[in-house]
This record gives C-alpha cells, sequence and structure tokens, in this order.
C-alpha cells in the first residue's frame, strides 16, 4: 500500500477509516468470538485467488452452523474499498480481511501488510483442538476463535522459539499457528493432508500447484514429526507472506541451501503479480 495511505474500512457496506469502524461489544464476533474470517493477499492492486478466499469463509461458516452470507455483495463491497484507494494513491500490496460474525455482522478491512518478524525456528505445541474432518462440524473451519493459536505461538516463544509448529493429539504435524507448512524430503514435496482438519491453505494450494507444475513429486499425508528427519527444507507460507524457509523445527535444523524454497516463491510471485 502506498506511503501513508490510511487504511481503510467497510462496515455493513459502509465506508469509513480503520479508526472509525466500530463493532458493539454485545457483537457475537466479539463477545465470544462467533463468526469466520479471511485475510486476502492484495498484490499489485489485485486480491489473490479473492473467489477461493470467499468460498472458505462460506465453508467456514456453515462449519459452525452460521447462516450463509452473500459472497457476490462482499466481492462488491471489496471492489468498493479498493476503489476507495484508487489512483492517484493505488492500494498496491495489503491485506484484504473479511469478517462475518454471529450477530451477522460483515467487516472489510483493507491495510498495508501486516508485519511479520520472520520466523527462523518453530517450536511444536499440542494442538488438540484441531480434529480430522468428519469427527466434528467445525473441524477446518477459519473461525475467529484464534485464542489457541495466539496461545500456541506465545508458549513456543516462551519456549526460545519464534512461532509454533501445530501438532495433532496422534502426534502428526498440522500447521502453523497462521501459516500452513510444507517440506522437501527426497525431492518429494510433503504436505500435510487437509484431511486432517487444518485450515485448507490457499497459498499452499498455489504452491503446491506450481511443485507439480514443475515436475515435482507431491505427497499429502499423515506425518509425524520424525518425517521431518532428513528434509533438506521446511517452508510455510500464507496469504501475506511470501514461501519462508525455516532453519529449524524442534531439534530438527534444516541449514539449506533452499532451491525449492526459491522456486515456489518465484512462482507464487508470479502468480500473485500476473
Ligand atoms: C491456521 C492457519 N493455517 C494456514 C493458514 C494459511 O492459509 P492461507 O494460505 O489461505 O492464507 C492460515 C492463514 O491465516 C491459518 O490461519
Amino acid at each position: 500500500m502506498e506511503q501513508g495511505m490510511q487504511p481503510q474500512a467497510m462496515v455493513q457496506g459502509v465506508a469509513v477509516t480503520l479508526g472509525e469502524a466500530r463493532l458493539a461489544m454485545t457483537d457475537e464476533g466479539v463477545a465470544r468470538g462467533d463468526g469466520a474470517f479471511e485475510t486476502v493477499g492484495v498484490w499489485d492492486g489485485r486480491p489473490f485467488r479473492l473467489h477461493d478466499h470467499l468460498e472458505r469463509l462460506a465453508s467456514s461458516l456453515a462449519a459452525i452452523g452460521l447462516p450463509p452470507t452473500d459472497l457476490g455483495l462482499l466481492a462488491h463491497e471489496a471492489g468498493r474499498l479498493l476503489a476507495r484507494v484508487a489512483p492517484p494513491n493505488p492500494v498496491r500490496d495489503g491485506a484484504l480481511r473479511f469478517y462475518v460474525t454471529g450477530s451477522g455482522t460483515r467487516v472489510i478491512i483493507l491495510s498495508p501488510p501486516p508485519p511479520r518478524p520472520v520466523a527462523h525456528w518453530l517450536v511444536p505445541q499440542p494442538a488438540p483442538w484441531i480434529r480430522p474432518l468428519g469427527t466434528y462440524a467445525p473441524a477446518g473451519a477459519k473461525t475467529m476463535s484464534y485464542g489457541p493459536n495466539m496461545a500456541a505461538t506465545r508458549a513456543a516463544v516462551r519456549a526460545g522459539g519464534d512461532d509454533a509448529l501445530l501438532t495433532a493429539l496422534e502426534g502428526y504435524v498440522l500447521e502453523g499457528p497462521t501459516f500452513g507448512v510444507l517440506w522437501v524430503r527426497d525431492d518429494i514435496v510433503h504436505a500435510p493432508d487437509v484431511a486432517l482438519g487444518i485450515v485448507d491453505s490457499i497459498s499452499r494450494r498455489t504452491v503446491l500447484e506450481a511443485a507439480g507444475a514443475a515436475g515435482m513429486q507431491v505427497e499429502q499425508g499423515r506425518y509425524g514429526l520424525d518425517a521431518l528427519a532428513g528434509a533438506s527444507e521446511f517452508l510455510i507460507c500464507s496469504a501475506v507472506r511470501d514461501v519462508l524457509a525455516i532453519l529449524r523445527v524442534g531439534e530438527q535444523s534444516f541449514p539449506g541451501p533452499t532451491p525449492v524454497r526459491d522456486l515456489l516463491s518465484k512462482s507464487l510471485e508470479r502468480a500473485r503479480r500476473a
């Protein structure tokens, strides 16, 4: 986003500055974290894979039993928000966030990319709230109740790391609190199966597609931390991040080089700015 550009918001279709955006304390989204959200990357002024994000928002609402929202209306409002920062102050790179709360409130925020300290060391943390698809309805939903995810990040930082690598009760590697994960072992790109109940990361989908298109073998499955032994690269990604190489997970180091990261990062950048 251009230097000096004020973040913008839209609450129930009414455009305001972010400072003016208000949600009542009695809104279920605030009071109970009841609702669903999406964070969409904006690159060169265009939201990347907006349709996929809105579809995921619809799935998240359905998974927690909330009524469907009007996706066309949200896309239209996002377009209005992006147009508000049209030339002479065009939005370039930023984050478009959508919230739909249990009270039916729609909020969209357009802001510069959030500052994200680069994570080098992930510390495994149990995530007993992430359960396989089909075992309970909210599995895989991107809900507004992110307290457990944030607590996992804090626990990892207390343990000396930069962020958490969430693991299932059964020990399977899942995802980060705000990012998807993948790793390279024996020239095969491995990623946790979305059926484990992780967020179906859209940036991860993009990079796995890119890996396949580049002729790499891609495997999605259920892997324990022991599957990371012998991996040459461990990578994270999200809608507002590049594909980033992690140097260490627990006691396992990935000293580099990172040719797969470099290739996937270029592909993701190309796709985002196409
Ligand atoms: C728990 C979790 N996993 C993975 C991701 C990455 O998803 P995406 O690539 O769609 O941003 C996110 C993004 O916020 C997330 O919160």
